[in-house]
């Protein structure tokens, strides 16, 4: 996370692909690009005209290296129609920067530091830097489980100030909020409603594209039961893929808390016989079954759900959302998927078949 802003005057090695190869989507150069967002899925380019920044009309799309056009067009993001309709007349301030910095300041624009410093989850720290004490400090692991959630769904959610605009503009992020307060004072997440397919949403309320784990997490049986984003990553830095405490090849992440015979299920008395499919391939991997890749980051880049329930192949057919077996299983269709399910002896008809 400590990466997403940089200033490739400092970090020339930021910029992804080689500018000097010509494209049409691609107007700008080196010495236009003011700061660098991104580094994992997108990257994009920021110009500076005056104290505002403005994005460039083309973004690069990491995994598939190739340029994107980049316009946030009416009918996605909430703020597009209260914007000009020129993209580079939109200054990141309101719509983007509170998330990628520290105490950006709405009035006259300045930051602590681009990126997620230790501030936005741990609170001031210029005292504890002074006198370390632990009662000078925030730590997010001794709140409740709504406020120790909070201290990252303040930026892993699509949602609108509760009170917007403010002095005349309107924001995307939760102005006033900051770690260990009460985030819904601030910041409502997006509203849904059951059966529409919207931007942010699927028909059953899984979010339909990234920036939502907050979104969708709340909506979780391991929420309610008081598990955290940090029981699961470690945002300090692992070795593992997005900072997770255990790698998920052999499910070593999931089975720190599940496995058979432990009250927290699956309850069943082998893997096997939950997941169906043999152990260390694909189809036997937690992540694949409950946690499917079917959220948009840019066209068929996607990124993980985090609601953790199942989605059924018969929510496929009535709701069109995409179901973890067929997803897989390109060359099934859904009924294939169904009935397969039928004959694991351990599901519910009741719920498969919904
Ligand atoms: C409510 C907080 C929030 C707002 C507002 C926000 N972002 Fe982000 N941004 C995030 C989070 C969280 C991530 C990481 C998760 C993700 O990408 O889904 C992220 C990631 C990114 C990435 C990097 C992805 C990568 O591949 O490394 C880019 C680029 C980006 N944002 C650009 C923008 C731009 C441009 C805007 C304004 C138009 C914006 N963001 C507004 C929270 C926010
Ligand atoms: C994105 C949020 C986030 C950021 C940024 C962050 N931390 Fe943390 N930090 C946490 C959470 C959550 C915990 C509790 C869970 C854990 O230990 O990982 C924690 C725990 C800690 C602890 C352990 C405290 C204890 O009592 O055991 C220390 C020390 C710490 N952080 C220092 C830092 C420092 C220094 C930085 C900046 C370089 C930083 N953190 C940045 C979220 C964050
Ligand atoms: C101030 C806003 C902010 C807060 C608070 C925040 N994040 Fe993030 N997070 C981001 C941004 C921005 C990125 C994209 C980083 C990048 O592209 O390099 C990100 C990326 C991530 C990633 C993907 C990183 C990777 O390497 O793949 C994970 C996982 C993550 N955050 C988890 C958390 C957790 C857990 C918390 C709470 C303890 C948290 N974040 C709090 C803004 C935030
Ligand atoms: C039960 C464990 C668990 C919990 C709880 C959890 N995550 Fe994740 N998260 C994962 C796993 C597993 C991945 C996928 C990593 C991979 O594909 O390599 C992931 C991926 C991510 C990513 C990268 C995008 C992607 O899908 O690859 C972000 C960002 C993220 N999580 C943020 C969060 C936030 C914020 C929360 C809390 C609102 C949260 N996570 C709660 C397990 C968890
Ligand atoms: C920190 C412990 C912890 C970790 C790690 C963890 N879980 Fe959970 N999980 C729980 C708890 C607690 C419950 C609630 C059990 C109950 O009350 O029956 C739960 C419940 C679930 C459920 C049932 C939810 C439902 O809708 O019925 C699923 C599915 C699940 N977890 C999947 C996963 C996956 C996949 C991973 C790994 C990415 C994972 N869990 C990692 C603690 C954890
Ligand atoms: C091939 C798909 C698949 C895989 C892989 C899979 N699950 Fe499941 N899991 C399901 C289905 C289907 C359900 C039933 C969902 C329902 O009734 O809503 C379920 C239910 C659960 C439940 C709820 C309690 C129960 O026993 O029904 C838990 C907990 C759970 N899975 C955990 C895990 C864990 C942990 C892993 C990895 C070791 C895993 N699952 C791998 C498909 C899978
Ligand atoms: C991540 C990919 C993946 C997911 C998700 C997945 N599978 Fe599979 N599945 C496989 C692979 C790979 C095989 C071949 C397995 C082997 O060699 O053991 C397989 C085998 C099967 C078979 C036996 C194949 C045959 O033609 O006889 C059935 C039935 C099956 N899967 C059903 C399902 C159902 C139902 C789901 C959803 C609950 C599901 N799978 C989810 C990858 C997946």
């Amino acid at each position: 996370m400590a990466n997403v802003v940089r200033d490739p005057r400092e970090h020339p090695e930021a910029i992804l692909p080689d500018l000097s190869k010509p494209d049409p989507l691609v107007k700008f150069g080196k010495n236009d690009i003011a700061l660098v967002y991104g580094s994992i899925w997108k990257q994009r380019y920021f110009t500076k005209i005056g104290d505002d920044y403005f994005p460039e009309p083309a973004q690069w799309d990491i995994t598939n290296h190739v340029w994107r056009p980049y316009f946030v067009a009416n009918g996605t993001d909430w703020w597009a129609t209260l914007y000009p309709p020129d993209n580079m007349k939109r200054p990141t301030g309101a719509t983007c920067d509170g998330c990628h910095s520290v105490n950006y300041n709405i009035q006259d624009k300045s930051v602590t530091e681009w990126n997620v410093g230790c501030e936005r989850c741990h609170g001031p720290g210029s005292e504890h830097v002074a006198h370390p004490t632990r009662a000078n400090i925030l730590n997010p692991a001794r709140m409740d489980y709504v406020h120790a959630n909070d201290t990252c769904i303040q930026c892993h959610s699509q949602g609108r100030p509760v009170q917007n605009p403010i002095a005349g503009k309107y924001y995307d992020w939760p102005v006033g909020f900051s770690a260990g307060s009460n985030l819904q004072d601030f910041w409502t997440l997006e509203e849904h409603t059951l059966g529409e397919t919207t931007f942010t949403h699927f028909a059953d309320g899984t979010a339909h594209k990234n920036r939502m784990q907050g979104n969708d997490f709340v909506q979780s049986v391991m929420y309610r039961r008081g598990v955290t984003c940090f029981s699961c990553h470690d945002v300090h830095g692992t070795a593992n893929n997005a900072q997770l405490r255990a790698p998920i090849s052999e499910n070593q992440l999931c089975l720190t808390c599940h496995g058979p015979g432990l009250p927290n299920g699956p309850r069943t008395a082998t893997l096997e016989e939950h997941t169906h499919h043999r152990a260390g391939t694909p189809g036997s991997q937690c992540v694949s079954c409950h946690m499917p890749k079917i959220e948009t980051t840019l066209l068929d880049v996607k990124v993980r759900a985090h609601t953790f329930g199942f989605i059924t192949p018969v929510m496929t057919d009535k709701y069109k959302i995409p179901n973890a077996c067929t997803t897989c299983h390109t060359d099934k269709t859904t009924a294939w998927a169904t009935d397969a399910l039928r004959h694991w002896p351990e599901r519910s008809p009741w719920r498969i078949e919904q």
